[in-house]
């Protein structure tokens, strides 16, 4: 059975792909990011997935690509930054290098707090990221096998901190 060499997990905005990428071409191996499985699988934007349908069935759909994903890829797999709150989803993750990517509140803001391409975030950022972080932080921290912090650092400095806790 194949399986990633290293999962991604932690909130939106973080860098997941930028750095998945980077940590992919250093380890010489392909990434994959179950945000754009489910948009191809789906033909429709995760917007309009949660618009259409709601979180509930969202999660669901990321259950099932993050299954494929782990049993059918080789490389670096970055997961949604919600894709922890799924009890089924985070008992998928045991037995596989899990890297959380963490930063703070005020980081957080500062990356993505205007970007209201994301739905979970189109009104009052700080008080969402706050909220956000409180309810997710702990179970990032449960499927984690290392954990990162990016504040402060560039994307090229977040994948070597990843690559050394391997
Ligand atoms: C979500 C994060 C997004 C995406 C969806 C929900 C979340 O992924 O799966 O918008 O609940 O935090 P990214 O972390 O890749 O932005």
């Amino acid at each position: 059975m194949t399986a990633p060499q290293v999962v991604l997990v932690g909130p939106m905005g973080v860098g997941k792909s930028t750095v998945g990428r980077l940590l992919a071409e250093r380890l010489g191996s392909g990434y994959r990011d179950t945000d754009d499985d489910i948009v191809a699988a789906e033909g429709r934007t995760i917007s309009e997935i949660f618009v259409d349908e709601g979180e509930e069935s969202f999660r669901a759909l990321e259950k099932a690509a993050v299954a494929a994903a782990l049993a059918g890829h080789e490389g670096v797999l970055a997961l949604g930054g919600g894709a922890i709150l799924d009890p089924g989803t985070r008992a998928l993750l045991a037995g596989h290098r899990v890297v959380y990517l963490s930063m703070g509140v005020e980081e957080a803001v500062r990356r993505t707090g205007l970007n209201v391409a994301r739905p979970l975030l189109a009104v009052n950022p700080r008080k969402q990221w706050r909220e956000l972080m409180e309810a997710r932080r702990h179970l990032y921290e449960e499927v984690a096998t290392a954990v990162v912090e990016t504040d402060g650092r560039t994307p090229e400095e977040v994948a070597q901190a990843a690559l050394d806790a391997l």
